[in-house]
């Protein structure tokens, strides 16, 4: 059995939380970093995880592209869809319903949120600017949690 976490992290807490999954398993997992522009060959994959952080309602537009190109691939595989982001409750519940095409998400074992984390230092002005507005901090904060992280991959698992 083969496993490949292919994530999309603009400031890194998606790539946290990529790692953190990987090492739940016993089996030797593969990270593929969206961003990075290189491709990847799906075929020795049983099961694919995608991850993103959101920005603005929307998953990283790599995180969209990868699905939408490997649509067909993927609707075969065991998958996991996992994001990144600050929101609860409702607005939660919308923001993960919208992450993902419908076809893979109706195929997912396990779609869930692991929180997220506020990276000043990593951030744009403009970023910066939205964040203390919106969420009232200019403090880097993460709320991860592990225990997402650590039923999500009991989820893979038993699949
Ligand atoms: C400008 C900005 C906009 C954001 N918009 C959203 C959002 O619409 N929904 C959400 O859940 N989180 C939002 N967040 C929080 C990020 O998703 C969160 O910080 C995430 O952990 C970032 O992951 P990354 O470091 O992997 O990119 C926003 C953060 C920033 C800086």
């Amino acid at each position: 059995m083969s496993i490949l976490i292919a994530y999309a992290s603009k400031h890194g807490c998606t790539a946290q939380c990529a790692e953190m999954l990987a090492e739940k398993f016993d089996e030797k997992v593969d990270l593929y970093d969206l961003r990075s522009g290189k491709s990847m060959d799906l075929s020795q994959y049983e099961k694919v995880i995608v991850g993103s952080s959101v920005y603005v309602g929307k998953v990283n537009k790599e995180a969209t592209e990868f699905c939408t190109n490997n649509l067909e691939i993927l609707k075969n595989k065991k998958i996991g869809l996992f994001i990144c982001g600050s929101q609860e409750g409702e607005s939660l519940k919308q923001e993960l319903a919208a992450a993902y095409p419908p076809e893979l998400q109706s195929k997912a074992i396990i779609l869930d949120c692991f929180g997220g984390a506020y990276t000043f230092g990593k951030m744009s002005f403009m970023e910066k600017t939205i964040v203390k507005v919106i969420a009232k901090t200019n403090k880097d904060t993460s709320t991860i949690q592990e225990d997402k992280i650590n039923s999500f991959a009991q989820a893979l698992k038993n699949a």
